[in-house]
Formats: C-alpha cells, sequence, structure tokens
C-alpha cells in the first residue's frame, strides 16, 4: 500500500510540474503559490534533490526588490482564473500577487542542506540572502507594534483563507465596489467545501484596496481595512528565523547572525501578546481593535514547532489537544470542533491539511510530545490511505474535500513515509519524524 502510494504521489507531483515549479493543483490553481512550493521541495527531495532546491529557486524568482515573496507567481497565463495576474496589478516580471504568504521556506532550505550536503551547500548559500531579505520584510513591514509578532493584511496571507478568526475583521471590509465576476473554484469543487460568495468578495475587495495603494506595503500596512496578528503566521515566522539562524551560521555575517538572535528574542518575549487564559491557547488577535478572537485553531499547536510556551502554557495546550482529540476521529482539525462554527468539510473551518500536521507533529516531537506528535502522523498517514491525495480530509470521517491530486498532500506523504521508516539516525535531519 505504502509503495503504490508512494508511487501515486511521485506521479501527482510530476504531473503538476510545469517545468521548474508545480503546481497545487491542475485547474484549481494553476500557477505557482508560495508556501505549497515550499513543501512540495520536501516531497521532491525522497526522490530527486536537484528538483527540489529548483522549486525554491523558481519561487524567489518572484522576489520583489524589496525582499518581498509574493504569495502567487504567474509564470504564464491562464485566461480562466479569477484574479490573475491582471487583477493584482502588481507590474512586475514575472507577474505575482501583492500579497504574501507564510514563510516556511527557511525551514525547508535547512532541511534540504542538512539532509544532502553535497547537492545543497552551493544552493543553500545562494538562497540565504534571499531568505534573510524576504525575513526582514517581515520585520520592517509587518511588525507595527516592534514585539516580533507579525500582521496579516488579506485572509489569503495567513494561509487559513476562510478562518472563522477572521470572520469579525472581514466583516468591516467594505464590499460595494466589486463588480461582478466569476470564480472558477466553484465550478471544480462542491460549494459546501469552498469560502462563501461573502467571504470571496471580501478577498476581492482587499485585493482592491492592496492595487489603488499600488502595493505600497508600509501603507497598507498601517491603513488596510484589515489587519490581524496571525498566529500562524507568528508562530511559522519565529521557527523560520531559527532555521534562518542556523543557516546564517555558515553562510552569512556575525551581524546578520546577531540580527536574527534579537529578532528570535524578541519573538520569544512577546509570544504571550497571542495568549488567551479563555482559551487555554494561543490565537490570532485583531490588530484594529486589540481584540483576542479567542478561538483554538490547527494553528494554535504550531507554538510546539515555534519552541515557544513554558510548563503552564504547554499543559493547557496539550489539554485541548485532548479535547478535541475526544470529539474528532483524526487529528488536527483546522478549527475547534466544540465552537459553533466549526464545519468538517468547509476548507479552513474543520478539514484537516496535511501541511499543518506536518509541522504539528514536528514540533510536538520536539517537545518531548512523542506519543502525540506520532498520533498526528498516523493519522496524516490513514486519511491519505482512505481518501487519496486530496486538498484536506474532514477530521469526522476521514472523507476527501476540495480537490484532488493536491501537490503538497503528496509531497507530505512522500516526505512522512520517507522519514517514518528512516533508518540512519547518524543524519541531523531537523524535520525528521520518529519511527512508529
Ligand atoms: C488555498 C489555501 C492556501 C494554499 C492555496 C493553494 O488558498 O487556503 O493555503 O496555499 O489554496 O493550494
Amino acid at each position: 500500500m505504502t509503495r503504490s502510494l508512494s508511487k501515486k504521489a511521485r506521479d501527482i507531483l510530476l504531473l503538476n510540474d510545469h517545468g521548474g515549479y508545480t503546481v497545487p493543483a491542475a485547474e484549481l490553481y494553476p500557477y505557482q503559490w508560495n508556501w505549497d512550493s515550499a513543501f512540495v521541495a520536501l516531497g521532491f527531495a525522497v526522490f530527486n534533490h536537484d528538483r527540489a532546491w529548483q522549486e525554491l529557486e523558481t519561487l524567489f524568482s518572484g522576489q520583489w526588490d524589496d525582499g518581498f515573496l509574493p504569495h502567487i507567481i504567474f509564470h504564464v497565463d491562464d485566461s480562466g482564473y479569477f484574479p490573475g495576474a491582471a487583477v493584482w496589478g502588481t507590474n512586475k516580471t514575472p507577474q505575482t500577487s501583492g500579497i504574501t504568504q507564510p514563510p516556511v521556506a527557511a525551514s525547508v532550505t535547512r532541511w534540504l542542506l542538512n539532509t544532502n550536503e553535497k547537492i545543497g551547500k552551493a544552493r543553500a548559500a545562494a538562497l540565504y540572502p534571499k531568505l534573510l531579505a524576504w525575513h526582514r520584510w517581515f520585520h520592517t513591514y509587518r511588525d507595527p507594534l516592534k514585539n516580533g509578532l507579525v500582521l496579516c493584511v488579506h485572509p489569503w496571507e495567513s494561509g487559513r483563507d476562510n478562518s472563522p478568526e477572521w470572520d469579525a475583521p472581514a466583516a468591516r471590509v467594505d464590499t460595494s465596489s466589486v463588480e461582478p465576476y466569476r470564480r472558477r473554484d466553484l465550478a471544480l469543487v462542491d460549494q459546501g467545501m469552498r469560502p462563501s460568495n461573502q467571504e470571496y468578495d471580501q478577498y476581492i475587495a482587499l485585493l482592491q484596496h492592496g492595487r489603488s495603494q499600488n502595493w505600497n506595503h508600509a501603507a497598507i500596512a498601517d491603513t488596510g481595512p484589515f489587519r490581524v496578528f496571525d498566529v500562524g503566521m507568528s508562530m511559522i515566522l519565529l521557527r523560520a528565523n531559527r532555521d534562518l539562524l542556523a543557516l546564517a551560521d555558515r553562510f552569512g555575517t556575525s551581524e546578520e547572525c546577531e540580527e536574527l538572535q534579537a529578532r528570535i528574542k524578541l519573538s520569544e518575549d512577546n509570544i504571550h501578546y497571542l495568549w488567551s487564559d479563555a482559551i487555554g491557547a494561543y490565537g490570532s488577535r485583531d490588530a484594529k481593535t486589540g481584540n483576542h478572537f479567542e478561538m483554538v485553531t490547527s494553528a494554535s499547536f504550531l507554538a510546539f514547532y515555534a519552541g515557544v510556551g513554558g510548563d503552564r502554557e504547554r499543559a493547557a495546550l496539550m489539554a485541548n489537544f485532548e479535547r478535541i482529540d475526544g470529539m474528532v476521529r483524526y487529528m488536527m482539525p483546522s478549527f475547534d470542533p466544540a465552537h459553533p462554527k466549526f464545519d468538517p468539510i468547509r476548507y479552513w473551518c474543520g478539514p484537516i491539511w496535511a501541511v499543518v500536521n506536518k509541522m504539528i507533529a514536528l514540533g510536538l516531537i520536539e517537545m518531548g510530545h512523542t506519543k502525540a506528535g506520532q498520533r498526528i502522523v498516523r493519522d496524516t498517514c490513514s486519511i491519505i490511505e482512505q481518501s487519496g491525495f486530496r486538498e484536506s480530509y474532514s477530521p469526522v470521517t476521514g472523507e476527501g474535500t476540495g480537490g484532488s491530486d493536491f501537490s503538497w498532500t503528496a509531497a507530505i506523504w512522500l516526505h512522512l513515509s520517507e522519514n517514518r521508516s528512516a533508518t540512519s539516525p547518524g543524519v541531523a535531519v531537523p524535520h525528521k519524524l520518529e519511527p512508529e
């Protein structure tokens, strides 16, 4: 079973390979997406290291001069897709969107380097300054409180597009100037598994706002209609800074190492800003009102991956883990199953996403919660065995939701199954998962 699924997973990556970059899913997402590509590189690394590096390199071909790395690179046009390059209007070559996504690329770079030093050394050295520039962009434009925690200015930036955390801040977005448009996703996927039309209008209104500001990121972060301190983005950036520091140690200057150490300390010292005693978990906050949304999401459990929290916080998070485990068959739902807005098949309102599971599992195992981490690995593999390489999965039944033949799910399968059977403990692999 594992072998035939691994064959299928490779086939999906090869099928979705558009020549140096991989689309998340044919038709549904026909371009290069930022964090998708980073995870996809983990999958390619299992059978073609060179191709894994290439995935990151083509992604960084879309980097702007100020270090910003867009969430989509439109290498070629696909006229049926909305919103395409012309709608974003960023006027870059290659054409790109104007918002970013969670920065996992530094962590993946470190992992690729550690698993194959020979192929990786020169490639990692070349990527290092680009990664540093991107992280500095976050520190410059997305840290308004100068406390090491970062803003998202569009739900798409969080990568968890319609998480119920975003409902209240998105409700303030004026959608009255959005002209009629056609959503391709609804022709391809059941409407009950996708964001609502109202949410889509908000996404487009926010895009229009960015465009009206000529994608001036300082202005958008200052006055944009949607500004949230995203727990997922903040935890992922903190982790990525730790991995970037390891790269800086080899390829950077001592000043750069000190700069990154200071960033890491700043985020560690202030992460409590995202804590809520009411839910016993880290969560996101509205940057406009200061309100904590008080919702437990799968991103809350990225605290382990980020390496933050004292005994009290970790115990409370593990109590939430147990509670959620008691309510669903498979872990980790993207949203709290006890909350009235939980929906097991609608996108980020409940379904399991393999990439988030991968990060949660790694963090849990690193922090000594081995059983819980292995549970997540097992569940991820079980739902894929049951339902194939789907975009996401119901935590209640394990049924597949969203798109099919999905690149990052295939990549995570390859990555997890490879590392579950790894027999070479001497290899320093920071993302390695323990065998069952
Ligand atoms: C959806 C997901 C996002 C992902 C993209 C491409 O928008 O919410 O996280 O990057 O699809 O797969």
